[in-house]
């Protein structure tokens, strides 16, 4: 059935505050839940991380009091929800079983983006960066099973395969590689804005994540591999942020995150397993309808525009959690060697490539590629989750 969320009525705002009570949410059960559905919370937290975030700047930049009260309105709901969201995820869980979730996450979400993006141009950008995030996967999957004596597929519930991508080590790029060329917001579809918004959002949230619990931990191996980590999920939000039409006024940004989250809750609702977490997904919607009214307002009031001009007229296909492994194994037989020049793509190391990998690696090895090496001699080989066979590419197959 279509559904347009700009001909919707939601919940009005005033009703939207929730009381402890409503905010104290039962997590989900760490050791039985469907992996996806843990997916799914973690990418809600970004949307809405990033949904305060831009409220935020947007505040900044706005002289109007009246304007200020209401953008803090809404976003004190967005704080809301953010926190019930976010806090679906069990205490149980350790920081690095979390982590390796959100690198499911940029797994399996970044790849039925680029499966669904329209774009050729913006497609190459997904493509380019899920093998990077899938390698992380496999680097942190071998730190867990070092130390927490786990193993990732606990975790990933075979949903989703660990093994090499593109090495980790050759993600560090020069970082004017990490700029991509924009869409242009007068004649992309409107999909490719939503999808470039959820991925740049769910990279942000990434990038903060490894930022603040980088040092948490005691041992060295693991408080350097999310350094490493971090420094490239900051390339990660560089080259997806670059994707979005800077163009776009403040008011079209608003009404676009607006309608993102209204797609996103609509796309879980619709496809969540658990029914707890869908009645905070449908109420969650409820309350964005009314979000995206507002804003819809703003954008009418302030740039003259009629936000059927910028929006889609009713939201595309759900976003779904799904497995990607035949995908994945494609993009790694093909596009393995690729790194980035300027805003496009080539297969050989250049100059400006090898200067940044000589600065930062200074002859040492990176942490990537130590915790695999130190897995190896402590639980006698590295750890893989192959599914669907052997490696695509034969130099990175095990030999057994
Ligand atoms: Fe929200
Ligand atoms: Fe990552
Ligand atoms: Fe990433
Ligand atoms: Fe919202």
């Amino acid at each position: 059935m279509p559904f347009n969320p700009l001909q919707e009525r939601g919940i009005p705002l005033d009703d939207q505050v929730r009381d402890w009570r409503e905010l104290n949410v039962t997590p989900i059960d760490p050791d039985h839940a469907d992996p996806y559905t843990r997916c799914r919370i973690i990418t809600m937290n970004g949307i809405e991380t990033e949904a305060i975030f831009f409220s935020h700047q947007l505040a900044r930049h706005c002289p109007d009091i009246e304007l200020k009260q209401q953008l803090a309105r809404v976003r004190y709901i967005e704080a809301q929800q953010q926190k019930a969201v976010n806090w679906l995820l069990p205490g149980a869980s350790s920081v690095l079983e979390t982590t390796i979730a959100y690198e499911q996450v940029a797994v399996d979400l970044t790849s039925w983006v680029a499966r669904m993006e329209p774009d050729p141009y913006l497609r190459q950008a997904y493509e380019f960066g899920v093998l990077e995030d899938f390698d992380h996967l496999y680097r942190y999957a071998n730190l867990y099973e070092m130390i927490e004596h786990r193993k990732a597929e606990k975790i990933v519930d075979n949903l989703t395969e660990v093994m090499p991508g593109r090495p980790t080590v050759r993600h560090h790029r020069h970082p004017m590689d990490n700029v991509r060329e924009p869409y242009d917001r007068n004649t992309t579809a409107p999909v490719s804005k939503l999808h470039a918004l959820t991925i740049m959002s769910a990279e942000q949230q990434t990038m903060n994540f490894y930022m603040n619990v980088g040092p948490m931990y005691m041992e060295p191996i693991a408080r350097r591999l999310y350094q490493e980590i971090g420094l490239i999920e900051e390339e990660h939000v560089t080259h997806y942020e670059s994707l979005v039409d800077p163009g776009e006024s403040w008011w079209e940004m608003l009404l676009n995150h607006e309608y993102n989250e209204c797609y996103l809750y609509h796309s879980f609702m619709e496809t969540e397993s658990d029914p707890k977490v869908k009645n905070i997904w449908e109420l969650h919607l409820n309350m964005e309808l009314e979000h995206l009214r507002l804003a819809a307002e703003l954008f009418k009031k302030h740039d003259g525009r009629d936000p059927e001009q910028v929006c889609a007229p009713e939201l595309p296909a759900p976003v779904t959690f799904e497995p990607n492994k035949g995908f994945i194994r494609d993009l790694i037989a093909t596009q393995i060697d690729y790194t980035t020049l300027g805003t496009g793509y080539v297969q050989e190391a250049h100059e400006r490539f090898e200067r940044m990998q000589a600065a930062l690696m200074n002859g040492d090895q990176p942490p990537s590629e130590r915790v695999i090496e130190d897995n190896r001699a402590r639980s006698g080989r590295e750890y893989r989750l192959e599914t669907e066979g052997e490696h695509p590419v034969p130099s990175l197959a095990l030999h057994r």
